[in-house]
């Protein structure tokens, strides 16, 4: 162990939902997986809450830690005693509590003797706090020389690009570029992480119909049932586009589009196309988006945010946007980001569409494309939820079998009878992975390895508010169209693209069904 050296790791916003729900399970998953393999750990649970209430909410927060199924029981239950017994907490308030901490880290180390090989921040706080806490840390807490230091950061990065950049800079006086991890967590989806090494490993059937001759477009979708009760006032500052759209949508729309580098583990290499990519998205024009607002949206923002009966907000609960890309592969190709809160159905996708008069490259199908037209072909990357109901690879019979890296995915045999975009799964080669895992755990150990990729960097941020910051301030002067919540919202947004455009099909119906405000 003294070799490979000790990890201290730091959960800031220790007693957060965000912590309770995905954080601590994340931090003891990595334990788990890593334990055996030469470093040591450490774990420092800290926030402004008071320790006496602390103690019971991270309580709350342990206990229900729980291992693979492929873990056995007893090992299990020794590892999480381990990693309880490893973990503590503090307060943190003022500038001499972050020196205690500084000593809670180096005593942990004193018991045994070791030294410190890097130290992990996350950040689990509201964008508000990160340059106190950036201070702080810089000013009292950083390892020692030769010790790597990690600072992990939530989301919301901004609210348009000065903000963005803003509070970039704010971070870059504290911490140099490689200490920052921005997560994304949509990129710790399962199904997310697969776009690139699929691509990768198909290269030879993919890279003749990866482009504007043969796909008629790509639908990036995350439809939510939930409503954005209890959050109506981050709603009011942000907005879907901000909230899910600039970041999780557009992270997805780099990676089905840009160019895939020679070696996709390198860091390096990935974040140059992705940028590359990021630079050649066509502005969003106001014809290209159509925005919503659930019908009862207002009503709760008064409710929660005690405003009076006559308030009324723009706010966007849905929105979708035709995106272009100005390069020679994707020339003409919509790219359709769709997302919306209190709508049918919780279902995340991207769906890769091919032409219809694109021939088949399966023989069988081919043989006759008049008399027996090619079935539709597709590439779907389902993310999550959905008629599924897990992460899945799927790939149209007729395009090819694909080849998948067997030890994370696996081709279903026994396929749920369910219809997928109008065929049977049986029309399609369906994988799932070998073992599903929360996108949070994924990203923690890539924080631990430095898998720098799968998280957002300075540059990466400020090109993609670059792209959203113009089409926003135009829509904030455009009235969402209301759509009644629940079950029939989805086909209600059904919206087609004319000439390039989007319209709302049912505009005429929607007009009629119009629910005047006040
Ligand atoms: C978050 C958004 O980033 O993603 C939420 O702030 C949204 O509004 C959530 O509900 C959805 O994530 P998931 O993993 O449940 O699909």
């Amino acid at each position: 162990c003294k070799k490979k050296g000790h990890i201290s790791v730091i959960l800031v916003g220790a007693t957060g939902d965000l912590a309770k729900k995905y954080l601590w399970q994340g931090l003891f998953q990595l334990y788990l997986n890593e334990v055996s393999r030469g470093h040591t750990f450490s774990f420092h649970g800290a926030a402004l809450t008071p320790p006496e209430k602390a103690e019971g909410i991270l309580f709350d927060s342990l206990k229900t830690l729980s291992c693979p199924a492929d873990v056995e029981p007893d090992r299990c239950a020794l590892v999480k005693d381990q990693f309880l017994k490893l973990t503590r907490y503090r307060q943190l308030k003022t500038a001499e509590n972050y020196t205690a901490l500084h000593q809670d880290i180096l005593s942990s180390l004193a018991e045994e003797d070791l030294h410190e090989a890097g130290r992990l921040f996350y950040l689990s706080v509201p964008p508000f706090a990160y340059a106190d806490i950036a201070r702080n840390i810089n000013a009292s807490c950083r390892p020692p020389p030769g010790a790597w230091l990690r600072v992990v950061l939530e989301k919301p990065f901004g609210h348009d690009y000065k903000s963005a950049k803003q509070l970039a800079s704010d971070m870059q006086t504290f911490f140099q570029e490689e200490e920052i991890y921005r997560v994304d967590h949509y990129l710790g989806k399962q199904a997310v992480e697969q776009i690139l090494p699929f691509r990768r490993r198909n290269q030879k059937h993919l890279e003749p119909i990866w482009n504007r001759q043969h796909i008629d477009r790509v639908e990036i979708v995350m439809k939510e049932t939930v409503d954005a009760k209890g959050r109506t006032s981050f709603y009011e500052e942000y907005g879907v586009i901000r909230d899910v759209i600039q970041n999780h949508l557009t992270e997805i729309l780099t990676l089905v589009a840009m160019e895939v580098p020679k070696n996709i583990t390198n860091s390096d290499y990935v974040l140059r196309a992705k940028m590359e990519l990021l630079n050649s998205l066509h502005p969003v024009e106001g014809s290209r988006a159509v925005i919503g607002q659930y019908q009862n949206y207002v009503q709760q923002v008064r409710e929660e945010m005690e405003k009076p009966p006559h308030f009324f907000t723009n706010t966007q609960t849905f929105a979708s946007a035709l995106i272009y890309i100005d390069n020679m592969r994707w020339e003409g190709v919509p790219f359709l980001l769709v997302s919306g809160k209190d709508l049918d159905e919780r279902t995340s996708y991207v769906r890769v569409v091919f032409k219809d008069n694109a021939f088949c490259l399966q023989k069988d199908s081919a043989r006759d494309t008049v008399k027996n037209p090619c079935k539709p072909r597709q590439v779907i990357f389902h993310i999550g939820h959905g008629e599924l109901g897990f992460p899945a690879l799927l790939v149209s019979r007729n395009l090819f079998k694909p080849s998948i890296v067997p030890s994370q995915w696996q081709e279903i045999s026994e396929l749920p009878d369910v219809v997928l975009f109008g065929q049977p799964l049986s029309d399609y080669y369906v994988y799932r992975p070998n073992q599903e895992r929360e996108a949070y755990s994924i990203l923690i150990s890539n924080i631990y390895r430095g898998k720098k990729e799968s998280f957002i960097t300075t540059q990466n941020l400020l090109a993609s508010w670059k792209f959203w910051t113009p089409i926003l301030q135009e829509l904030e002067r455009v009235s969402p169209r209301i759509y009644p919540g629940g079950s029939e919202t989805g086909q209600l947004l059904d919206f087609v693209i004319e000439h390039g455009e989007l319209r709302f099909l049912t505009d005429e119906r929607l007009e009629m069904m119009d629910i005047q405000q006040n």
